[in-house]
């Protein structure tokens, strides 16, 4: 069956969500407030770098199922369900989220609900937010007590985000015990081909379902902040993290993913989501449960002072006057993302040492230029390592991955790399003369 449905916010997710709701049949209207962004969108180009968004959303656009608007009456008119799925960024100089644009979907388009209609929210918010916004829905909108919000939080990864959209590994909704329970129906008929799939579909309360999100955005954080703390471990041992997760990583129970050591995590979930979960937890009375969390956080950022420590140690003690190249600047690879990028955040501290920083980035040199303009960019890896003391990889592009001392030897001035993410051969790179370092090796 094929439902219509509109989707509010066309971000990496709202975009993403919208255009693999009419790959599966669906007709969907976008909606932003964004009009360039809608513009883009509605030329089937898609304003953000992702692996094959593009592909389907022109296939979708092109045979009608997706259209956008910046129209919350026509959304209104239009469908009967509705997805939210725009920003919950953190709030400036605090731990906790922003839920402005949540809010704002729902005070502009409830009181246009004069239909029996199911509102799934997709943001990432704190527990007890779908409730209240369930509660300001029905008072706002005509059809009252017909108006349902459900929470159906999104686990995709950037670079994998068609792919998880369509083949998740679990499907979760939170329904509101006190409304008229539409939503796990509509719910079904909307992810009929997933659940054909028998992808688990997990039916709950609306408090376990936004927990479900922050929790395993929590674990996941943990899991890296645990493999860079034994990264610290190794270096003061003179150990190697690399074959410490590799061999813990065969226990099933642990396993081998999300054990990379290296500069961290950054992005535009991991971070802020720690963070507003233990700013929550304090809200509801549960701070002590969270307070590993801050230290999670901690590690994480240690890892970016390292870096740049390790970074001046290879030039002989001082950074001033020194030339850096910097190979990858998006939070992770695949990604033009360079939200709380580690690479981005320790090439702005390396210039502020006093070093000249070249920096490149297959994908992401618009979006750093934009919030770090005084760094230098490069067109390519051997353009950025010119005349450099020390070679620093900060994200683990394949481009990078596969770089030969050769590529690189006679352009730079210091036969020294930093691998910020473990993913090159030492001992390729130490038989060809050079000093390699690497993080917790
Ligand atoms: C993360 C989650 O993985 C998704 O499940 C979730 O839906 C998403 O946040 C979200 O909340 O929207 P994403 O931010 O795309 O997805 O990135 P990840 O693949 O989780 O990587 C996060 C960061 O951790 C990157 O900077 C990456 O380089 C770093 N990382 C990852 C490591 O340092 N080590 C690892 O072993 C794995």
């Amino acid at each position: 069956m094929n439902t219509r449905i509109a989707v509010f916010g066309t971000g990496y997710l709202g975009a993403t969500h919208a255009a693999c709701m009419a790959e599966l049949g669906h007709e969907v209207l976008g909606v932003d407030v964004d009009a360039a962004k809608l513009a883009k969108l509605e030329a089937g180009e898609v304003p953000f770098y992702e692996p094959g968004l593009e592909e389907v959303l022109k296939k979708n656009v092109d045979n009608g199922r997706l259209r956008f608007t910046a129209s919350y009456e026509e959304a209104a008119q239009f469908a009967d369900v509705h997805f939210i799925g725009v920003g919950t960024p953190q709030k400036k100089g605090e731990f906790a989220a922003d839920l402005t644009y949540v809010h704002s979907v729902i005070e502009s388009l409830a009181p246009l609900l004069n239909k029996p209609s199911v509102i799934f929210g997709k943001s990432t918010v704190p527990v007890g937010t779908a409730q209240i916004l369930g509660e300001r829905a029905r008072e706002l909108a005509p059809a009252g007590d017909q108006v349902e919000v459900a929470w159906n939080p999104e686990f995709l990864r950037e670079g994998y985000a068609v792919k998880d959209t369509l083949h998740p590994d679990r499907v979760v909704l939170g329904i509101d015990k006190t409304s008229p329970r539409r939503a796990e129906q509509v719910a079904r008929e909307v992810y009929a081909d997933l659940l054909d799939e028998n992808i688990p579909f997990i039916v709950t309360d609306l408090a376990t379902a936004e927990l479900v999100k922050t929790a395993a955005n929590a674990f996941l954080a943990t899991k890296i902040s645990f493999i860079n703390a034994m990264a610290e471990v190794c270096e003061a041992a003179g150990a190697d993290v690399t074959t410490l997760a590799d061999a813990i990583g065969h226990d099933a129970r642990i396993g081998r993913r999300f054990l990379n050591a290296g500069v961290g995590f950054g992005g535009g979930c991991l971070p802020k989501d720690i963070r507003a979960f233990m700013a929550r937890a304090g809200e509801i009375g549960a701070d002590e449960a969270l307070t590993f969390l801050r230290e999670v956080d901690n590690i994480n950022m240690r890892r970016r002072t390292r870096m740049v420590e390790l970074a001046r140690n290879v030039v002989g003690g001082s950074l001033l006057g020194t030339r850096i190249a910097v190979l990858g600047a998006a939070f992770k690879p695949n990604s033009d993302d360079v939200r709380d990028s580690p690479a981005l955040n320790i090439a702005g501290q390396i210039q502020l040492h006093g070093s000249s920083v070249n920096v490149y980035d297959p994908k992401a040199m618009d979006n750093s230029r934009k919030i770090f303009p005084t760094l230098g960019y490069s067109t390519s890896a051997s353009e950025a390592c010119q005349g450099a003391d020390a070679v620093l990889v900060l994200t683990e592009w394949k481009e990078f991955r596969e770089l030969k001392p050769a590529q690189i030897e006679k352009i730079v001035r210091g036969k020294n790399i930093i691998d910020g993410r473990n993913c090159l051969d030492p001992e390729l790179w130490r038989s060809a003369g050079w000093n390699y370092r690497g993080l917790g090796r």
